[in-house]
């Protein structure tokens, strides 16, 4: 699928990782014309896709999987995506997205088969592709040997609902700034605990919303509170 097709995903595709196969719902039509999309009952501007072609889709994806797997449908009434969602999508052999355009679907090829409404954030796409490819790249990266270092998705934002901490590398010092000299220190147990500090101060900053789901301890709690303070 263009798009997944370079860098980390693409690699991760070349080494037989993960495949991504694009479906084209109007060589599913049932006309001549190849339309699969009709005007609403009850009237009203646009079009919507038919229940027929979106199904015929479907099903042939589903003839040749191993067995039968969820079906994402994107669209901006879903739940909004995140990275615990990435992770347990990420433990199913095979998913389906189902991407709409912007007239929307028959509701009743949705009820049939979707298992899962997803949105990708409060906004209005014109359909349901990039939306797809979000949520690949994301879920794409948390299957073992996609990503060289393992650890580098578990140590990364949203690791127990707190920001990264800042990072830095040569020079040691630019434009006049310089690299904290505690991260010059080698002393491992040092940086560990200013790089906790770090992340919780920065959530507290830019991400305040999250704090809620963090496990803090009281100390680190109290220097959340700070910062929460000083940014009202
Ligand atoms: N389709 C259109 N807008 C969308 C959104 N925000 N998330 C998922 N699918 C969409």
């Amino acid at each position: 699928m263009d798009g997944l097709s370079t860098s980390i995903i693409g690699r991760a595709q070349d080494k037989g990782l993960l495949s991504v196969e694009a479906i084209n719902i109007r060589d599913f039509a049932e006309n001549k014309h190849n339309r699969v999309d009709d005007y609403t009952y009850g009237g009203g501007a646009g079009m919507l896709m038919q229940a027929g072609p979106v199904y015929g889709a479907y099903q042939s994806v589903v003839e040749k999987a191993q067995s039968k797997p969820r079906v994402i449908y994107l669209s901006p009434q879903g739940q909004t995506f995140s990275q615990s969602m990435a992770e347990e999508f990420a433990k199913e052999q095979e998913l389906i997205f189902l991407c709409g355009h912007y007239e929307g679907i028959d509701e009743r090829v949705l009820e049939e088969i979707v298992t899962d409404y997803v949105s990708i954030g409060d906004y209005v796409l014109t359909g349901g592709e990039l939306p797809a490819m979000v949520m690949i790249d994301a879920i794409s990266r948390l299957i073992p040997g996609v990503l060289h270092n393992d650890v580098s998705a578990e140590f990364e934002s949203f690791q127990d609902n707190l920001l990264e901490y800042p990072q830095y590398t040569r020079p040691e010092e630019w434009h006049g700034k310089k690299v904290p000299e505690i991260l010059l220190s080698g002393h491992h147990a040092n940086v560990e605990k200013w790089r906790r500090e770090q992340s919780i101060i920065r959530t507290a900053q830019r991400r305040p919303d999250l704090l809620e789901k963090a496990e803090l301890s009281e100390k680190e709690k109290e220097l959340a509170k700070k910062h929460l303070q000083n940014t009202k």
